[in-house]
């Protein structure tokens, strides 16, 4: 695990921020000092102007699907409690007893009428009413009634297309203004399965000693594959026969700004590699043709030629500002990811696929899953060892101080293997962080 010196501050917080992005449009030119990978005080800031001020994704309603499913995990560092009530309404609480603090349940996830927390024994309904104090007569009068010490929810929830975000701030825009056009891309996502889309085969946890924004630029980077990933596209054309595109009719890829600090890189049919949902490749096998050619006709008489063609042939890796990642290319992967110091980061991963998926299907998926998402997968150890490489290299910031991100900038169209999208991030990173705290 690496230590980062962070450099000494050569001046006050607010001008290290201002000169942390640099752009030149005319020039084609865009710069990011590498401080900001590595100064505490910025780290600290943006869990007060990021993390507390946006839309953060908690989970997916196939993780609560039943009335009083719920899930635990941390979101921006606090421990949150997903549950749907039986009335299937959705909550997410600040997962923290109202007498002395204790987490109200310590279960990743179940399915649960009442939390008890195991402390003293309070209990609460899953309204987070609480409704039960062991000894109350010894307590002030009304204690329960009075609904003061019942659990309290975090200040906004909203769903879109089976996605679940919370805020922090109660007074953020609605998560629709919030996603501009990334909506549209969550929801092709979600179209995929005729019956909806759901979380499958647990969570992928793993950790790497690199700054958090570095996952976030690295998760949709068409520009490192063939060097980083070599070894996955020896793998893929060992077994397949080639790096060609599977498909002669291909869009070779693009990068759009959907807005608000959201950006995707798309293709339809440029890649190499299968699709469960519905590109089929040889490796595969031509038992599993036909049905790889029924699912990608079955999109197209759903969804129409252009958006079901799009969804079989098409990859996307879309970023969602903070720090939501949903890749939809050899499988579809959910990721979120959090700061635990300026050079650590944890990170969560879920697969996603349709409901009702036929055995065969959700095989191939979890296969092409595990071997290019998981963390001993051939992809996340190498991107892990690059992230990690350029914290390291960061030490260095007194000789070279300034990060390029200015690949394909003066092109109309930048092309996926472009830096669009992480200049679509690191613009509205600015903005937030020159908004100042609030209050
Ligand atoms: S801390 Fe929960 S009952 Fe005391
Ligand atoms: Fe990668």
């Amino acid at each position: 695990m690496s230590t980062i010196l962070a450099p000494r501050p050569d001046r006050p917080l607010h001008a290290r921020i201002e000169r942390a992005v640099r752009e030149d449009r005319a020039r084609g030119e865009f710069k990011v000092h590498r401080s900001a990978f590595t100064d505490r005080e910025i780290l600290q800031l943006e869990r007060e102007l990021i993390f507390e001020r946006s839309w953060l994704y908690l989970g997916h309603v196939s993780e609560v699907a039943s009335p009083n499913a719920f899930v635990t995990r941390k979101v921006a560092g606090h421990p949150i409690l997903f549950n749907r009530d039986r009335d299937g309404k959705l909550h997410a609480f600040f997962n923290t007893c109202s007498h002395r603090g204790a987490l109200v349940t310590r279960e990743k996830h179940g399915q649960r009428r009442a939390f008890y927390c195991s402390y003293h024994g309070w209990a609460y309904d899953d309204v987070g009413k609480l409704i039960s104090v062991p000894g109350k007569e010894s307590m002030a009068p009304g204690l329960i009634e009075s609904g003061d010490m019942d659990l309290r929810e975090v200040p906004r929830l909203a769903e879109h297309c089976g996605f679940v975000f919370i805020s922090l701030d109660p007074n953020i825009c609605d998560l629709q203004t919030y996603l501009a056009d990334a909506g549209d891309v969550l929801k092709l996502v979600s179209e995929h399965g005729e019956r909806g889309m759901e979380i499958v085969g647990g969570t992928h946890d793993y950790g790497m000693a690199a700054n958090w924004k570095l996952v976030q630029e690295n998760s949709a980077d068409a520009y490192h594959t063939t060097s980083t990933h070599a070894s996955y596209l020896e793998y893929v054309q060992s077994r397949d026969g080639s790096r060609d595109p599977v498909d002669p009719k291909v869009r070779a890829g693009w990068a759009r700004d959907l807005g608000n600090g959201h950006a995707v890189i798309e293709s339809e049919g440029a890649m190499p590699w299968g699709r469960p949902y519905a590109r089929w490749v040889t490796g595969w096998g031509e038992a599993a043709r036909d049905e790889i050619d029924a699912i990608a006709h079955g999109l197209v008489a759903r969804l129409g030629e252009a958006r079901g063609r799009f969804i079989a042939l098409g990859d996307r890796n879309t970023l969602i500002f903070p720090n939501l990642v949903v890749n939809d290319t050899l499988a579809v992967t959910v990721r979120t990811f959090y700061p635990t110091d300026v050079d650590q980061v944890q990170i969560t991963g879920w697969a996603l696929a349709p409901v009702g998926e036929s055995a065969s299907s959700r095989d191939r998926r979890m296969r092409n899953f595990v071997e290019f998402f998981g963390p001993a997968g051939f992809a996340t150890p190498d991107d892990v060892e690059m992230l990690e490489l350029c914290q390291e290299g960061y030490r260095n910031q007194h000789a070279i101080e300034w990060n390029d991100i200015s690949r394909g900038m003066l092109k109309e169209i930048p092309a996926k293997g472009d830096e669009l999208q992480m200049r679509a991030f690191w613009r509205q990173w600015h903005r937030a962080m020159q908004n100042g705290p609030r209050g």
